[in-house]
C-alpha cells in the first residue's frame, strides 16, 4: 500500500533515495496537488470574489469549492465557519486577538498543555501578559502523557480558554482530546483543538469533538505551505471582531465608518492564497480518494516496528514513550549532537531534523537541549525504518 502510495509523490522519483523521515515538519506532495497548482497558474490565474469576466468567475468557484470540501472533511455544520489563513500559526493569533483577548480580564486564565508547539503557546501568553490574566500549563508525566487529573483542576470559572494540541509534535504523544473537550464543556469552556499534527492521518470530525476552534496547516497534509484553516463555531465566529482589515472583508465603507461582511468573508482580508487554497481542495480529494482507515493501520504498525527497531539501538533515549503515540520519534544518542547526527543521516539520504522542534519546554523538561526527530507518513515502509536503524548504528560506531 505505501508503494503504491508512494508513487504518486514525484519528489520520490526525484531522489529515489530518499528516506523522508520530516513528516512532522512538512509533508511531501502528490502529483495532482502540484498539477493542480500549475493548472491554476497556467490557465485559471484571477483574482477572486471581485471580478465578473469568466476566468474570475471561475477561480471563485474554485477556491469557494475548496473551503466545502474542507467543510466536509472536518464535518463542519456550515461552510462560514471555515476560514482560510496561511496556516496553523495565523489560526491561533487570530483565536487569540479576536477572540481571547476581548474576554480575558486580569484574573482570568487560558489553559494549555506542557507539550504545545510556540505556535499554541506564545500568542496566549503575549495576551495573559497583556491583561494580567495566568497562563495555566497542563503537566505532563515522563511518557510525555498529559496529567488528566490535574487539567481538571486548573479548569475554573475564571477559565477563558483551553488551547491543547491533538498530537504533539515533539512527542508524539496522542491526547485523549475527546475526553479534554468534554471536561471542559462541562464547565462551560471553549476549546481550540491544534491539529496540525493529526489531519493527515487521523479523522477529524469537529461536530463529534465538539470543539469551539481548530487549526491546522495545508502543509502537513500534502497540501502546499501558505495556506491553512481555521474552523470556529458561528456562534463564537459572528461575534469576534475581524483580525485584519482590508479588501474583501466590508459591507460598506465611509470615512467616518465601516461595516464588516459577514462569515467567511469577515476574516479573510485581502487577496488570499488562491492557488494555495485550490492546491489544499485537491489534497483533501487526493485523503478522500485513499483508504484512510488501512492507511492509519499501516501507520500503526509501522509506528510498533519503528519504536521496537528505536529501542534496539543501545544508547538511545526516546523521549515521548506515551501508551497512545503516533509515528514521530524524538531522541537522543549516546553524546553524538543531534544536529551532526541530523546532518550524518542527510548524507545518507535520509531526512529528519534536529533542534527544539518549536518546543523548547519540552527540551527543558527533559534536559536536553535539542533531539533528533524522525516523523513518518504515509509513503514510508518498514525498510526506511531499517535504513534510518542501520545509519543509526553506523552513527554510534563513528563517533565512538
Ligand atoms: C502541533 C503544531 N502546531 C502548530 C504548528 C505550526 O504550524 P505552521 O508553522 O504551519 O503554522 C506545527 C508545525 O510544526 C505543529 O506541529
Amino acid at each position: 500500500m505505501s508503494l503504491e502510495i508512494k508513487s504518486r509523490f514525484p519528489i520520490f522519483r526525484a531522489h529515489p533515495d530518499l528516506v523522508y523521515l520530516d513528516n512532522a515538519a512538512t509533508t511531501q506532495k502528490p502529483d495532482t496537488v502540484i498539477e493542480r497548482i500549475t493548472e491554476f497558474y497556467k490557465e485559471g490565474n484571477a483574482n477572486i470574489h471581485r471580478g465578473v469576466y469568466p476566468l474570475a468567475a471561475q477561480a471563485t468557484t474554485d477556491f469557494e469549492a475548496s473551503r466545502d470540501k474542507v467543510q466536509q472533511f472536518i464535518n463542519a455544520a456550515k461552510r462560514e465557519e471555515v476560514l482560510f489563513n496561511s496556516g496553523t500559526t495565523a489560526g491561533t493569533n487570530l483565536v487569540a486577538q479576536s477572540f481571547a483577548l476581548h474576554r480575558l480580564q486580569r484574573g482570568d486564565n487560558i489553559v494549555i498543555s506542557a507539550m504545545e508547539h510556540h505556535a499554541n503557546l506564545i500568542p496566549w501568553q503575549v495576551i495573559c501578559q497583556k491583561t494580567g490574566a495566568e497562563l495555566r500549563v497542563i503537566p505532563m508525566n515522563s511518557k510525555g502523557e498529559l496529567d488528566q487529573k490535574a487539567y481538571s483542576t486548573l479548569l475554573s470559572n475564571k477559565t477563558c480558554l483551553v488551547a491543547v494540541a491533538h498530537i504533539s509534535n515533539t512527542l508524539g504523544t496522542i491526547n485523549p482530546v475527546e475526553e479534554m473537550v468534554s471536561m471542559a464543556k462541562q464547565k462551560g469552556i471553549p476549546v481550540l483543538l491544534d491539529v496540525a499534527q493529526s489531519i493527515a492521518h487521523y479523522p477529524i470530525d469537529v461536530q463529534a469533538l465538539e470543539c469551539d476552534f481548530l487549526v491546522f496547516s495545508g502543509h502537513k497534509l500534502f497540501g502546499p505551505t501558505g495556506i491553512g484553516v481555521l474552523y470556529g463555531k458561528e456562534e463564537w465566529l459572528a461575534q469576534m471582531d475581524p483580525y485584519q482589515y482590508g479588501g474583501d472583508m466590508i459591507r460598506d465603507v465611509t470615512f467616518s465608518e465601516t461595516t464588516f461582511a459577514g462569515l467567511p468573508n469577515k476574516f479573510e482580508a485581502g487577496t488570499p492564497n488562491i492557488a494555495g487554497a485550490i492546491g489544499l481542495g485537491e489534497a483533501v480529494d487526493f485523503l478522500v480518494s485513499i483508504d484512510r482507515a488501512q492507511i492509519l493501520q499501516n501507520l500503526k504498525e509501522l509506528q510498533a516496528y519503528a519504536m521496537s527497531s528505536l529501542l534496539s539501538i543501545e544508547g538511545l533515549q526516546l523521549i515521548g514513550r506515551a501508551t497512545n503515540r503516533t509515528a514521530i520519534f524524538s531522541f537522543a544518542l549516546a553524546d553524538i549532537h543531534p544536529h551532526d547526527i541530523a546532518t550524518f543521516l542527510g548524507e545518507e539520504k535520509i531526512a529528519t531534523r534536529a533542534g527544539h522542534h518549536c518546543t523548547q519546554p519540552i527540551m527543558d523538561f527533559f534536559g536536553l537541549p535539542a533531539t533528533t526527530r524522525a516523523s513518518f507518513s504515509i509513503y514510508n515502509t518498514t525498510a526506511d525504518v531499517d535504513r534510518l536503524v542501520q545509519t543509526l548504528r553506523d552513527i554510534k560506531a563513528f563517533f565512538s
